[in-house]
């Protein structure tokens, strides 16, 4: 089937990329004149493991193009997917003009007697589905016929090609047969649990969904805090209520707390639709509330051990926001690194993917060192923060590391290391929740 993304970021790239493995002919839009060119040169601008090969294999079948253009997106696809940007407004509400501004664009270049389905795939508050019908309504020419959809998008980053061809379901939100009919047809390839519901339940589903995921971390957070009081260990806790098939051992990993371009953004946005829908979430907010905590606390731990912070070298070991991306939008890590800047810190630090990323957001500091290797994190340095969940710094060679230090103390703000033998090795480990 002909499909058009609008929209090459994160989302419609991996997407646009997957309908094409899957068969479907794909023109991907963006209006980043730049990213397309370098879309067209074979050079993918995000980092996502498997994401390179897959483009080029789909360009190179001719079942994967791109372009700037949104009339020639609108000609192309039967089906339009709108996957831009969402962001957060400073009272927490979503800035919703780049979906206006798409839907006013492609209302512009609907053709009479020509059918288009408009699919929302960002995510967006519950009732934008009636507004984007109103705005397409508002800028077409008369005669256009269209229907509009909502189909959230689950993806994972660092795991989104996965996510994508083997999705734990898929939902259609759409009040039209003809819309439902083409849409379970693009998705049948996937074999995946389809639910058809209403526009507005799909996009309840989608802010329900993340909010219900950063509400687990945020739990086993506040349970690793009374781990730390009792002495007992949060990732025992984790697996024995995780066994739980009810429960679920995913997304019960105490750490430094959530960030990324979504949760953080997408709980402020469900939060402040409930409240001008008159029904507050006040559980939400608590969410939020102690996953900002996360941090104040891991910044006193590392003042409890070492008092003065101003003019101490730290090493950090990962910038992105998770494991497995270059993305270090919302990074924890990131706010961590300003944080002990505040302080009057110096910083030696290392990503795998997310370096050059991180300079952009941190800048040129002469008190910032941009380490390629990790091991040169660890060089005189006070203590090396883990901030991260990459798994390969597990694997660094941390014997001879620790000599390197000027003291062997570690904070591993995810939990990520095996502190039974770090201790071993002579290193004063600090978890999170962990005795
Ligand atoms: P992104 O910033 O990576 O990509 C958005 C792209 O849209 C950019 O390349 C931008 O240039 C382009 N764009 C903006 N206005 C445009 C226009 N008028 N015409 C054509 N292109 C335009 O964003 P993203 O991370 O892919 O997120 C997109 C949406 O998907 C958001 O609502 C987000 O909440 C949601 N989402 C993101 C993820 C994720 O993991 N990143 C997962 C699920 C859902
Ligand atoms: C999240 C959701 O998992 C996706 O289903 C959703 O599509 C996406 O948001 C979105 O809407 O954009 P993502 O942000 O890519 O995906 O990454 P996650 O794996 O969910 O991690 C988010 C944050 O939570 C990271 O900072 C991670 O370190 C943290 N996290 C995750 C924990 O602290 N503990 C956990 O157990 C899991």
């Amino acid at each position: 089937m002909k499909l058009t993304l609008i929209g090459t970021g994160y989302v419609g790239l991996v997407t646009g990329a997957c309908f094409a493995e899957v068969g479907h002919n794909v023109l991907c839009v963006d209006n980043n004149k730049d990213k397309v060119a370098q879309l067209k040169a074979g050079k993918i601008p995000i980092f996502e493991p498997g994401l390179e090969d897959l483009v080029k294999n789909n360009v190179a079948a001719g079942r994967l193009a791109f372009t700037d253009s949104t009339a020639e997106g609108v000609a192309h696809g039967e089906v339009i997917f709108i996957a831009v940007p969402t962001p957060p407004q400073p009272d927490g509400s979503v800035d919703l003009t780049y979906i206006e501004a798409v839907a006013r664009e492609i209302a512009q270049q609907l053709q009479p007697g020509q059918y288009r389905v408009i699919v929302d795939k960002s995510t967006v508050p519950v009732k934008t589905g009636e507004k984007v019908t109103e705005t397409i309504n508002r800028y077409s020419a008369e005669g256009c016929i269209f229907d509009v959809v909502s189909n959230p998008e689950f993806l994972r980053e660092g795991c989104a090609i996965a996510d994508l061809m083997q999705p734990d379901r898929i939902v259609i939100g759409s009040r039209s047969q003809r819309a439902t009919d083409l849409m379970k047809a693009i998705y049948e390839p996937f074999h995946a649990p389809t639910y058809i519901t209403d526009i507005n339940s799909a996009e309840l589903i989608k802010h329900a969904a993340n909010s219900f995921l950063a509400l687990k971390i945020s739990y086993i957070n506040a349970v690793a805090a009374i781990c730390e009081a009792s002495g007992a260990n949060v990732d025992e806790v984790a697996d024995g209520m995780g066994a739980d098939k009810r429960i679920g051992r995913a997304f019960l990993n105490a750490g430094l707390g959530y960030g990324g371009s979504c949760f953080p953004k997408d709980i402020k946005a469900f939060i402040h639709i409930a409240d001008e829908l008159g029904t507050p979430f006040h559980l939400l907010k608590e969410v939020e509330k102690i996953n900002a905590g996360q941090l104040d606390r891991f910044l006193q731990k590392i003042k409890n051990k070492l008092w003065v912070l101003k003019n101490k070298t730290f090493g950090v070991l990962g910038l992105a926001f998770k494991g497995d991306t270059d993305d270090v939008r919302s990074s924890v890590a990131i706010e961590l690194c300003r944080r002990l800047l505040a302080e009057g810190a110096s910083l030696r630090v290392t990503d795998p993917q997310a370096l050059e990323k991180a300079q952009t957001e941190l800048g040129h500091d002469p008190r910032i060192t941009y380490c390629a290797n990790p091991e040169e994190v660890f060089d005189r340095v006070e203590a090396v923060i883990l901030a991260t969940e990459w798994k390969q710094f597990r694997n660094l060679p941390w014997k001879q590391l620790k000599d390197k230090m000027i003291a062997p103390l570690i904070f591993d703000g995810r939990n990520l290391l095996d502190h039974h033998s770090l201790r071993e090795m002579g290193y004063d480990y600090t978890g999170i929740g962990r005795p």
